[in-house]
């Protein structure tokens, strides 16, 4: 008889608490359920807009100027009304029990942050964070702040004085101009190397809401696993990491992960 969701979560508890120094890595697939879209499922942005697959957020302006003030207007809201839901605060649980050493993450919405985890590796950067084009100075820009810039600029491009986008963007101390500080396809990713070493390090890799298609990020997991972690994934689908998996935990982060702290609980002596 195949085993119940509870049995595996039971399994995949054992093993976290036998082992500690779990190591989580995320995909957009954690932060649906605080309302912000993934890009690959059916209705997510790269569904939508077919050129932000290869070309990301950039790509989609680019491809679909008419609709870009809409586009940013919609990925503001969704920003402006985001807040970590249930799995974050599983993973900031794990870390005050001490079996959390790091998280690595794809996702550039800093909820991790939010829900209170201290060490997190952002592959992808932080919308929330700005670098200057000049300098390479970075900076964290309080999120009121940014959203209200946001705001700003899609009102400029609503009036189409696209001249004016420049004279909106903050800038830097030494003059240059400020651009959020997120890696856009094509840049290089951040933070890969204490990344690579964190997951290296793990005894146990939780594997949540990522299709495990964009590299060098899903080539993490794998390197998890070669160093003798054991892999437990959590998503609604298999993806292209599920084969990965000892333990594949199908349902949603915010329900499972909850359950699965709940259980590693119960079994801490
Ligand atoms: N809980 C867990 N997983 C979920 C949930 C949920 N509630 N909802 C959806 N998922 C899963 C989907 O099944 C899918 O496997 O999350 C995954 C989302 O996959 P993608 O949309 O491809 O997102 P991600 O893997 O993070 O993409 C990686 O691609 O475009 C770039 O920069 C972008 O960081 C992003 C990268």
């Amino acid at each position: 008889m195949a085993a119940t969701l509870k049995d595996i979560i039971e399994k995949a508890a054992a093993v976290i608490v036998e082992r500690g120094h779990v190591v989580a890595f995320s995909g957009a697939g954690i932060s649906s359920e605080s309302g912000i879209p993934t890009f690959r499922d059916r209705g997510g942005l790269w569904d939508r807009f077919e050129a932000g697959s290869s070309g990301g957020i950039v790509g989609v302006i680019a491809s679909y100027p008419e609709q870009a003030a809409d586009i940013l207007e919609e990925l503001l809201i969704t920003l402006r009304n985001a807040v970590p839901n249930p799995g974050h605060f599983a993973l900031a649980e794990l870390e005050q029990l001490g079996l959390l050493d790091a998280v690595i993450t794809q996702n550039i919405d800093n909820l991790h942050r939010d829900a209170g985890n201290t060490r997190v590796h952002e592959l992808h950067g932080n919308i929330y964070r700005l670098r200057c084009l000049a300098c390479g100075k970075k900076g964290f820009r309080k999120r009121e702040e940014f959203l209200a810039e946001f705001d700003r600029l899609i009102h400029v491009m609503r009036s189409k004085r696209i001249s004016d986008i420049f004279s909106l963007m903050p800038s830097c101390e030494c003059g240059g101009m400020l651009r959020p500080d997120f890696v856009s396809f094509g840049e290089p990713v951040q933070e890969l190397h204490d990344s690579v070493n964190a997951a290296e390090r793990c005894r146990v890799m939780l594997v949540l809401g990522t299709s495990g298609v964009v590299y060098p990020a899903a080539a993490i997991p794998g390197r998890a696993r070669d160093a003798g972690a054991q892999i437990i994934e959590i998503n609604p689908q298999k993806s292209a990491l599920t084969r990965t998996a000892h333990y594949y935990l199908q349902g949603q982060s915010g329900i499972v992960l909850p359950k699965l702290v709940e259980e590693v609980i119960k079994k801490l002596p």
